[in-house]
């Protein structure tokens, strides 16, 4: 039996360098591998519970499909869709929430950290807080269990909800018998606290990331403005506690990224290191940036490639579906 892997990407910016390394990369490694089942998908409605402007929807959702593909997707191999057209995925959230206990997901560390930021700022504990937001980790299970998935490659920052998917299959199992597979996330342990251009966590929510298929331009700027110390150029530098090496370890062959190694060791500029970030990364980044620009010109064919990957998504789980529902008692 080929294992279960399946991760989805919610359109809320554009994909940036912490998506590709942390999730992206990693789950077209697996897509690759003839020992894996892989479905992968645009979480649009979980994008919902940010993006209330119809065109800002429409642009980062057809974004996160656009690099997937540029990136190599193989979409022969790979199931690839989006959420919103698979409409099981919502009918088994329904029946996952009435497994999820409310205190579980009140320490969901997104709504947490909402409530938190309401409360310094003197505020309802609630307020701008929509029921997406708090039952985002529910839809995620339904997202996650629906396929029977095994493995899920994600961000550090998703492992909470993992384990909330766990949980809540293991509450359904116990009522109904073993019925669920009990998922487990995959971390890229060596990247998994990939520095944005402040020198914290690269996140869209720091608002200090680099766009992915950003032009060379822009790219070149972006780089520059990443944080550095003050030492001077000949001073020898570690290069495991740098973000300019980790990130330029990332787009290098393994000779350049040991050149690069002995040059911090001697004592190389930032100037210079980051140019030679940008040289790595920009070469590495030309075709799939071609392709990307090229896909966003015909979204009428990135809707054809999604539908049928929805088509091949919902064959996989509705015979499921039937018997989840059968479990429950809705039918014998
Ligand atoms: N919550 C994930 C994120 O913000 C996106 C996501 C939605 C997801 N459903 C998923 C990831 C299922 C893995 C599996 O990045």
């Amino acid at each position: 039996m080929k294992k279960q892997v399946l991760t989805g990407i919610k359109p809320t910016g554009r994909i940036h360098l912490g998506n590709y390394i942390g999730a992206i990369k990693p789950a077209l490694g697996l897509a690759e591998n003839q020992s894996y089942n892989t479905a992968y998908f645009v979480a649009d409605y979980h994008g919902l519970t940010k993006i209330h402007d119809p065109i800002e929807m429409k642009e980062l959702s057809y974004g996160v499909a656009a690099a997937w593909l540029a990136l190599g997707l193989n979409t022969d191999s790979a199931i690839f869709y989006r959420q919103s057209d698979v409409p099981e995925i919502f009918e088994l959230s329904w029946i996952l929430s009435c497994f999820a206990p409310k205190g579980l997901l009140n320490r969901s560390h997104a709504y947490k950290s909402m409530v938190e930021d309401n409360q310094n700022g003197g505020r309802e504990v609630d307020s701008g807080v929509n029921m997406g937001v708090f039952t985002y980790p529910i839809l995620m299970a339904a997202d996650i269990l629906l396929f029977q998935t095994e493995l899920v490659p994600v961000g550090k920052d998703q492992i909470q909800h993992v384990e909330i998917a766990r949980d809540i299959a293991e509450s359904f199992n116990k009522q109904y018998g073993e019925t669920f597979v009990l998922p487990e996330y995959v971390i890229q342990e060596e990247t998994s606290v990939l520095p944005g251009l402040d020198g914290r966590k690269m996140s869209k929510s720091y608002n200090n990331t680099i766009p992915l298929f950003e032009e060379p331009n822009k790219l070149r700027k972006l780089i520059n403005k990443i944080k550095t110390d003050s030492s001077l150029p000949e001073e020898p530098k570690d290069p495991d506690s740098s973000d300019i090496f980790s990130l330029y370890k990332e787009f290098a062959s393994s000779e350049q990224t040991e050149i690069m190694r002995k040059k911090f060791h001697s004592g190389i500029g930032w100037g210079e290191a980051k140019a030679e970030l940008f040289s790595v990364m920009n070469s590495f980044m030309k075709e799939p940036r071609d392709r990307y620009n090229e896909l966003l010109s015909d979204t009428e064919a990135i809707d054809q490639i999604l539908q049928n990957g929805a088509e091949k998504a919902r064959k996989q789980i509705i015979p499921f579906m039937r018997e989840i529902k059968q479990k429950i008692g809705l039918y014998h």
